[in-house]
């Protein structure tokens, strides 16, 4: 039977079903928000072929059992989330209208953090096109949508009390390459709620990112006076990381960051809020009088600590909001003075060093290494001809990331889970998006859900073909090239 990610056990019994009728979704009315979206996404009913979803308490949050016959599919959950992955794993069936044996299927996840990130400040992306991908991840089961918001080339978020981060940070000065009528943009609140509440049909939380205090260019251009050296700044249109960072000695950084917290808050349910705080340049701080001062006060020795004094003290005004912030693994770093709050969650995107640090310290890691498998924005396989930047991510990258590989044991409930992050320097429109996303995600959702005795690529590239007609029929463009890259995949198999 192709599921993508497999499941954890499945039964075969005699007999088949035939998923080619639109069925209808019926059941326990507790789950009608669930049976309502994966209906709508199913189309009308037409047949006689039924789903009956049905309540077992004793069931995990996400866990769900199927038990497939001739003429009916019962789906058991014991809470929405689990039965919404039930169903999407029905659709997979139905959308390949391909006879099914009868079967008995038990499931629920390895990791609950599977995550996917949109860098939508490098390149805008539209509402619809966000909406699309976000339904499609669910059908995976993903349900975690880092939502990348800000950055040097635009920021997307619009807070009332600072209205020129909108009018002025999100349109870039050029828009290389050329794509002028994306050169801006931003995410009406409106918009946002829609998103959020997309999602969370879908049971995907949508987690914010605002990076502080690098990666500022947007802010910067927007309010001059946030800066060390006063500008002139603009938002950017090359790529790279640049000097210009929040000035640490300005309290003013504070009171934006407090009305941004404020109004992610008002958006967005998620209990995290995700702050960066990668690619931080201390240059600046190393030679303005407002930083040394505030180094001074601090009793701090070096610039480059002032971003943790930083960090700390954003981290105390999400936990006053409810909220627990996440980072980049550079957090972690020059915290001897000013130690994160216990509650902070390290993403360790440059390798696995950084989780495997946090982690020691007490942190809850969320892997997400450049190394192995998660930076969609690396090329499929090393070709001239592929889009891509940086390195390669092979299809066998995807499925082979291990976020528990090498973690003591003792450390294994404070792995949160895993992510794959697409950054949007390249990826001018949603189509190209789609190619660089597809099909690493459905081998990275193997990898975030699948039991680890339970992986094996060669029966996921057996299951693939199959699983990517689904996803031409939903619309999606996918790569369709080398799974491995021959020169180096021997040393992870
Ligand atoms: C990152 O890739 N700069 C987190
Ligand atoms: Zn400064």
């Amino acid at each position: 039977m192709t599921i993508i990610p497999k499941p954890a056990s499945i039964q075969l019994r005699a007999g088949s079903f035939v998923c080619t009728e639109v069925p209808e979704i019926t059941g326990d009315p507790v789950f009608s928000r669930e049976m309502e979206t994966v209906q709508h996404q199913l189309g009308s009913p037409r047949g006689k072929i039924r789903i009956l979803c049905t309540k077992v308490d004793s069931l995990p949050d996400e866990s769900y059992r199927i038990t497939i016959d001739p003429e009916q599919v019962q789906i058991a959950a014991g809470a929405g989330a689990g039965m919404y992955h039930g169903l999407q794993t029905i659709r997979q069936l139905f959308l390949s209208g391909q006879p099914v044996p009868c079967a008995y299927i038990e499931d629920y996840p390895r990791f609950h953090w599977r995550g996917f990130m949109l860098d939508t400040s490098r390149h805008f992306y539209t509402v619809p096109f966000i909406k699309k991908l976000i339904d499609v991840l669910s059908l995976h089961h993903i349900n975690r949508f880092h939502w990348h918001l800000t950055d040097d080339q635009g920021w997307r978020l619009p807070v009332p009390a600072y209205p020129l981060l909108t009018e002025i940070g999100s349109k870039r000065v050029k828009c290389r390459p050329v794509r002028e009528h994306r050169a801006g943009g931003f995410y009406t609140e409106e918009e946002i709620r829609d998103i959020v509440e997309f999602a969370g049909n879908r049971h995907i939380e949508v987690i914010p990112e605002v990076d502080l205090p690098g990666h500022a260019s947007a802010i910067l251009a927007s309010y001059p006076g946030l800066g060390c050296t006063g500008g002139p700044y603009r938002v950017e249109d090359r790529h790279g990381i640049f000097e210009d960072v929040l000035c640490a000695g300005n309290d003013a950084i504070f009171d934006l960051a407090a009305a941004v917290f404020d109004t992610l808050a008002g958006l967005f349910p998620s209990r995290y809020v995700h702050i960066g705080g990668d690619e931080v340049l201390f240059n600046r701080w190393d030679h303005c009088p407002k930083c040394q001062k505030r180094l001074q006060e601090t009793g701090l020795s070096s610039a480059r600590e002032l971003q943790s004094w930083i960090t700390v003290r954003l981290a105390r005004m999400l936990n006053e909001r409810g909220k627990i912030p996440i980072g980049w693994d550079e957090v972690l770093e020059d915290t001897d003075r000013y130690r994160l709050p216990q509650d902070a969650v390290i993403m360790s995107w440059r390798g696995t060093e950084g989780g495997e640090k946090a982690l020691e310290q007490g942190h809850p890691v969320i892997m997400t290494p450049n190394t192995a498998g998660c930076y969609l924005d690396y090329k499929h396989y090393e070709d001239p001809e592929e889009p891509g930047h940086i390195g390669v991510t092979t299809i066998f990258d995807s499925y082979m990331l291990d976020p528990a590989q090498g973690i003591a044991p003792e450390y294994a409930e404070s792995i949160l889970g895993a992510q794959c992050n697409l950054w949007s320097e390249l990826i001018y429109a949603g189509r190209i998006a789609e190619y660089m996303i597809f099909p690493r995600i459905c081998a990275a959702a193997e990898a975030f859900w699948t039991p680890a005795g339970q992986k094996d690529f060669d029966n996921f590239s057996s299951r693939l073909p199959v699983h990517q007609k689904r996803l031409d029929r939903l619309g999606f463009i996918q790569y369709r090239g080398h799974l491995k890259n021959p020169y180096s995949d021997t040393k992870n198999s």
